[in-house]
């Protein structure tokens, strides 16, 4: 049979993976897709590091359009980023009748119900399996392993960048800027570090998983997205003295309200598993009615193991490139007419577990003070820590953990103890998840 033609669209990080991945495992790939997959052109603004990469072995052009117009080309594969180019390239190869594969979670997170209706209108695919946590096969997991169950929630560590920072600043004692240089330098994190560091890049993987596991449209503008930058290292070990660890979370749930999306720095068990996810690993918990919780762990990020999902996306519409479109697997898990509108929930109705520390006059009555309003506000408190004033000090730091409360609650809570005399500055709020 002959080669399925492939054009890829920027050769940087990952496209540099997924040549030379391709080129390496060439044999085995052939075997499992049925033909071979030979990426015939290359668009990148630096032509003369593609040439470098691609050994003379495929056309090397600037322009993409030169790629995504191409008559003989079959899929294309976009990892230049961003939302600009990249979106008007992966509509044109869409409206050209190209098969789409695509690492960009921006793109897809907020433009990816424009992009499905096109694709599906032309009877395309676009899958985008790298998109998210990286080389973890989850969105396949998601949208097919686990198609039996009514999933109830997602929850992962799914930026590889900030788990690295977090994790590093814990164990090595570097500052944030520091470990921020490391992890631009191996590749992981986004050409604007900000979406990492600032929650943006998780809240992107998060809104596609929601939309994957709910069968609700991409609603990237409707997530709460917290990244770790007010992060306080004191917290990080309070919260180890608790017997918690701080993670940045992505978290999908369904409720009887509706969904709760959002991403934010996180205490959770350090006896769970996914706790102990450490580095640029990236780990996903999905717990659906039937099969309960399974955890998908892996690298999340890097040239190889992204260009190992951009290459199963490759083999998977090799495979189905010549099927009846009804017959294959939907964008989205659910059927185009078969999703539904369950909303997004605002961020007061959510509903979790908090750790609050604040800092208190080390004098009688402070404490039935604050578990006074509290109670009024019908908040329990779960476990306590108030530490020994250092010597001659006047003041103490009081940390409690709640039970489960609506944020509103919570909100409005922490505004009266923050109004108290013997309460000074302000009451550090995270929210934690037993994901039991
Ligand atoms: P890079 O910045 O390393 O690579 C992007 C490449 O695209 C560069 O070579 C760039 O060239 C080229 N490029 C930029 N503009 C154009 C254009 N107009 N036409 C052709 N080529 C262009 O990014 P990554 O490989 O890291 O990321 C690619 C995508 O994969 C992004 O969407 C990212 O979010 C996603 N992703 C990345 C992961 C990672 O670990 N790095 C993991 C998972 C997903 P030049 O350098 O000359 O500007
Ligand atoms: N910047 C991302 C991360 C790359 O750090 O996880 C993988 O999507």
């Amino acid at each position: 049979m002959k080669p399925i033609k492939v054009g890829l669209l920027g050769i940087g990080t990952v496209g540099a993976g997924t040549f030379t991945v391709l080129q390496r495992n060439q044999a085995e790939i052939s075997a499992r897709a049925g033909r071979a997959i030979q990426i015939v052109m290359v668009a990148d603004l630096n032509v003369e590091r593609a040439r470098e990469l691609t050994h003379g072995e495929c056309e090397v052009v600037s322009d993409g359009n030169l790629v995504v117009t191409h008559p003989d080309i079959d899929i294309v594969i976009e990892l230049i980023g961003g939302y600009g180019i990249a979106k008007d390239l992966v509509m044109k190869a869409i409206a050209n009748g190209k098969h789409v594969v695509t690492a960009n979670k921006a793109l897809l997170a907020v433009h990816g119900n424009e992009i499905f209706k096109a694709a599906q209108d032309k009877g395309v695919i676009v899958a985008f399996e790298a998109a998210v946590a990286g080389g973890i096969p989850i969105i396949k997991a998601l949208r097919e392993g686990l198609t039996a169950n009514r999933i109830q929630w997602v929850a992962g560590i799914i930026n590889g960048t900030t788990n690295f920072i977090l994790s590093e600043m814990r164990d090595k004692g570097l500052d944030f800027a520091t470990v921020l240089q490391e992890a631009q330098r191996l590749g992981y994190a986004e050409a604007d570090p900000t979406f990492d560091i600032e929650g943006v890049d998780a809240a992107h993987k998060i809104t596609l998983m929601a939309s994957i596991a709910f069968g609700i449209p991409v609603q990237f503008d409707k997530a709460h997205i917290e990244g770790i930058t007010k992060l306080q290292a004191i917290d990080i070990r309070y919260a180890e003295q608790l017997g918690y660890r701080i993670k940045l979370l992505g978290i999908a749930k369904r409720t009887p309200q509706g969904i709760e999306l959002r991403v934010h720095p996180t205490l959770i068990p350090a006896k769970r598993l996914i706790a102990n996810v450490e580095g640029a690993m990236n780990a996903v918990l999905v717990h659906g009615d039937a099969v309960g919780a399974t955890l998908y762990y892996g690298k999340g990020a890097g040239a190889e193991p992204t260009a190992s999902a951009v290459i199963a996306d490759l083999v998977d519409i090799t495979r189905l490139a010549n099927a009846d479109p009804q017959h294959r697997v939907p964008h989205l898990a659910f059927q185009a007419d078969a999703m539904n509108d369950t909303p997004i929930l605002p961020m007061s109705e959510i509903t979790t577990s908090y750790y609050l520390r604040m800092q208190v006059a080390d004098q009688p009555g402070v404490l039935a003070d604050v578990t006074r309003i509290l109670a009024d506000s019908g908040i329990s408190i779960d476990a306590m820590l108030q530490k020994e004033p250092a010597e001659e000090a006047t003041q103490t730091d009081i940390i409690m953990l709640t039970h489960r409360t609506q944020e509103k609650n919570v909100v409005a809570a922490i505004a009266k103890i923050e109004q108290l005399p013997t309460v000074v500055g302000s009451v550090n709020k995270i929210r934690l998840e037993e994901l039991s």
